[in-house]
């Protein structure tokens, strides 16, 4: 019998949560949800819109999440301010609950995986790097994405951002108690992807792939 493979990855922005989490989720076979990105368009749509966040978190569709823009700075931060309002939060609870429990499991990555969207995932990892690591990943991403900006003001915006979702009361960003920590200051996407496979496979989990 396979066992119900949940992988739940949190952690702050740049940390490396995203591409760890496509990396395993290729690795195992699984489906994999962004939830950032949910939060990216409530915040995107309820800015556009004038709609309550909370009723457009309601009726999100997955055609809402493939507009290109939602990967923008201002996404993220439109979306770190809805995330902090718990009537959002509920509203999109049902759907990433649905998405954890489908067969053979899945992979989640966001800010409240491991507390309180899967708390019962058998493997929870929380990403981190320093400060100035993951200011200098974002820079390096927005200068090939063609946006002008300066280091000293991408340092400033995560700060802000990170303070958002570290303070705010609804789910606020933290490492789940059983979480495992995994610090990609000094690391690569390969050895992020390395050191998190062989922890997972430690705890009895193998690719059914060839
Ligand atoms: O990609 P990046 O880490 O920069 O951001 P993201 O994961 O797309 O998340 C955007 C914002 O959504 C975050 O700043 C959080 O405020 C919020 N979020 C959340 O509250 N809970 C989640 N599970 C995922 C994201």
């Amino acid at each position: 019998m396979t066992r119900h493979l949940v992988i739940a990855i949190d952690g702050p922005s740049a940390s490396g949560k995203g591409t760890l989490a496509k990396r395993l989720a290729r690795h195992f076979g699984l489906p994999h949800l962004d939830t950032g990105l949910l939060y990216r368009a409530v915040g995107w749509i309820s800015a556009r819109s004038g709609r309550p966040p909370a009723e457009v978190a309601a009726s999100l569709t997955a055609d809402d999440l493939a507009d290109p823009q939602l990967r923008s700075d201002e996404a993220g931060q439109e979306g770190s301010k809805v995330a902090a309002l718990p009537e959002v939060r509920a509203n999109l609870l049902k759907f990433q609950k649905e998405f954890s429990s489908q067969q053979p499991g899945a992979v989640l990555d966001g800010r409240d995986i491991g507390t309180v969207i899967c708390p019962e995932a058998p493997v929870k990892l929380f990403v981190t790097a320093s400060s100035e690591a993951r200011a200098e990943r974002r820079y390096r991403e927005l200068r090939r994405q063609g946006v002008d900006t300066i280091k000293p003001r991408v340092l400033a915006e995560m700060a802000e951002r990170d303070r958002r979702d570290s303070e705010r009361a609804a789910a606020p960003l933290r490492a789940a108690p059983d979480a495992w920590l995994l610090d990609t200051s000094e690391m690569d996407a390969d050895a992020a992807f390395a050191a998190a496979l062989a922890f997972i496979e430690r705890k009895g989990f193998r690719s059914s792939g060839p």
